[in-house]
Protein backbone atom coordinates (compact mmCIF):
# COMPACT_ATOMS: atom_id res chain seq x y z
CA UNK A 1 0.00 0.00 0.00
CA UNK A 2 0.97 3.59 -0.66
CA UNK A 3 -0.28 6.83 -0.74
CA UNK A 4 -0.40 6.95 -4.70
CA UNK A 5 -4.00 6.59 -6.38
CA UNK A 6 -4.50 5.62 -9.90
CA UNK A 7 -6.22 9.10 -11.60
CA UNK A 8 -6.26 8.18 -15.14
CA UNK A 9 -4.22 6.33 -18.18
CA UNK A 10 -1.22 8.03 -19.74
CA UNK A 11 -2.85 7.98 -23.35
CA UNK A 12 -5.58 9.80 -21.60
CA UNK A 13 -4.04 13.15 -21.82
CA UNK A 14 -2.50 14.69 -24.83
CA UNK A 15 0.78 16.82 -24.51
CA UNK A 16 -0.38 20.51 -23.95
CA UNK A 17 -3.59 19.05 -22.02
CA UNK A 18 -4.51 19.44 -18.24
CA UNK A 19 -7.56 17.46 -16.44
CA UNK A 20 -8.59 17.98 -12.85
CA UNK A 21 -9.21 14.90 -10.93
CA UNK A 22 -10.74 14.88 -7.07
CA UNK A 23 -8.11 13.30 -4.83
CA UNK A 24 -9.67 13.17 -1.15
CA UNK A 25 -11.66 16.58 -1.45
CA UNK A 26 -9.09 18.02 -3.33
CA UNK A 27 -8.98 18.73 -6.93
CA UNK A 28 -5.73 18.28 -8.32
CA UNK A 29 -5.05 19.06 -11.73
CA UNK A 30 -2.98 16.67 -13.91
CA UNK A 31 -0.99 18.09 -16.99
CA UNK A 32 0.48 16.55 -19.60
CA UNK A 33 4.12 18.55 -20.40
CA UNK A 34 5.50 17.29 -23.57
CA UNK A 35 4.88 13.27 -22.07
CA UNK A 36 6.31 14.57 -18.40
CA UNK A 37 3.03 14.22 -15.87
CA UNK A 38 2.96 17.26 -13.58
CA UNK A 39 0.09 17.76 -11.16
CA UNK A 40 -0.83 20.73 -8.69
CA UNK A 41 -3.33 21.83 -6.85
CA UNK A 42 -6.25 22.68 -8.99
CA UNK A 43 -6.70 26.38 -7.59
CA UNK A 44 -4.99 29.71 -8.17
CA UNK A 45 -3.52 31.23 -5.11
CA UNK A 46 -4.58 34.34 -6.44
CA UNK A 47 -7.98 34.80 -6.28
CA UNK A 48 -8.86 31.05 -5.71
CA UNK A 49 -9.89 30.60 -10.04
CA UNK A 50 -10.06 26.54 -11.20
CA UNK A 51 -6.59 26.04 -13.44
CA UNK A 52 -7.82 23.61 -15.64
CA UNK A 53 -8.02 24.53 -18.97
CA UNK A 54 -5.40 27.15 -18.74
CA UNK A 55 -2.78 27.28 -21.49
CA UNK A 56 0.38 24.98 -20.74
CA UNK A 57 3.83 26.24 -22.51
CA UNK A 58 7.32 25.69 -21.18
CA UNK A 59 6.75 24.11 -18.36
CA UNK A 60 4.05 26.58 -17.03
CA UNK A 61 0.36 26.99 -16.72
CA UNK A 62 -1.31 30.81 -16.89
CA UNK A 63 -4.19 31.20 -14.79
CA UNK A 64 -7.52 31.34 -17.04
CA UNK A 65 -8.72 33.84 -14.83
CA UNK A 66 -5.83 36.75 -14.73
CA UNK A 67 -3.49 35.25 -16.93
CA UNK A 68 -0.83 34.47 -13.93
CA UNK A 69 1.78 31.77 -14.97
CA UNK A 70 2.56 29.11 -12.70
CA UNK A 71 5.62 26.42 -12.62
CA UNK A 72 4.18 23.19 -12.64
CA UNK A 73 6.83 21.31 -11.03
CA UNK A 74 7.84 23.59 -8.46
CA UNK A 75 4.65 25.36 -7.83
CA UNK A 76 6.40 29.09 -8.09
CA UNK A 77 4.54 31.92 -9.84
CA UNK A 78 5.92 34.62 -12.02
CA UNK A 79 5.20 38.31 -10.71
CA UNK A 80 3.53 40.18 -7.98
CA UNK A 81 -0.24 38.16 -7.91
CA UNK A 82 2.02 34.70 -7.99
CA UNK A 83 3.72 35.18 -4.98
CA UNK A 84 1.86 32.70 -2.89
CA UNK A 85 3.31 28.97 -4.91
CA UNK A 86 0.71 26.82 -5.60
CA UNK A 87 0.70 23.09 -3.92
CA UNK A 88 2.40 20.17 -6.04
CA UNK A 89 1.74 16.83 -6.22
CA UNK A 90 4.10 13.37 -6.26
CA UNK A 91 3.37 11.88 -9.57
CA UNK A 92 4.44 8.07 -10.39
CA UNK A 93 3.34 6.00 -13.97
CA UNK A 94 3.16 2.71 -12.89
CA UNK A 95 3.33 0.76 -16.90
CA UNK A 96 0.48 3.17 -18.81
CA UNK A 97 -1.23 4.13 -15.37
CA UNK A 98 -0.82 7.66 -13.58
CA UNK A 99 -0.67 7.75 -9.94
CA UNK A 100 -1.40 11.00 -8.23
CA UNK A 101 -0.06 11.10 -4.70
CA UNK A 102 -2.84 12.17 -2.32
CA UNK A 103 -0.61 13.93 0.36
CA UNK A 104 0.22 17.02 -1.30
CA UNK A 105 4.18 17.70 -1.29
CA UNK A 106 5.24 21.02 0.83
CA UNK A 107 6.78 23.85 -1.80
CA UNK A 108 8.64 25.63 1.51
CA UNK A 109 11.53 24.99 -0.76
CA UNK A 110 10.12 26.44 -4.22
S1 LIG B 1 -7.21 34.04 -10.06
FE1 LIG B 1 -5.51 33.18 -11.09
S2 LIG B 1 -4.35 34.88 -11.68
FE2 LIG B 1 -6.02 35.76 -10.65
Amino acid sequence: MDNFHHVMNAGDLEPGQSRAVEIEGVSVLVCNVKGEYLAVENRCTHQNSALEGGRIRNGMIACPLHGVLFDLRSGCGRGPLGKVPLRTFDIKLVGDEIHVGKSAAATADA
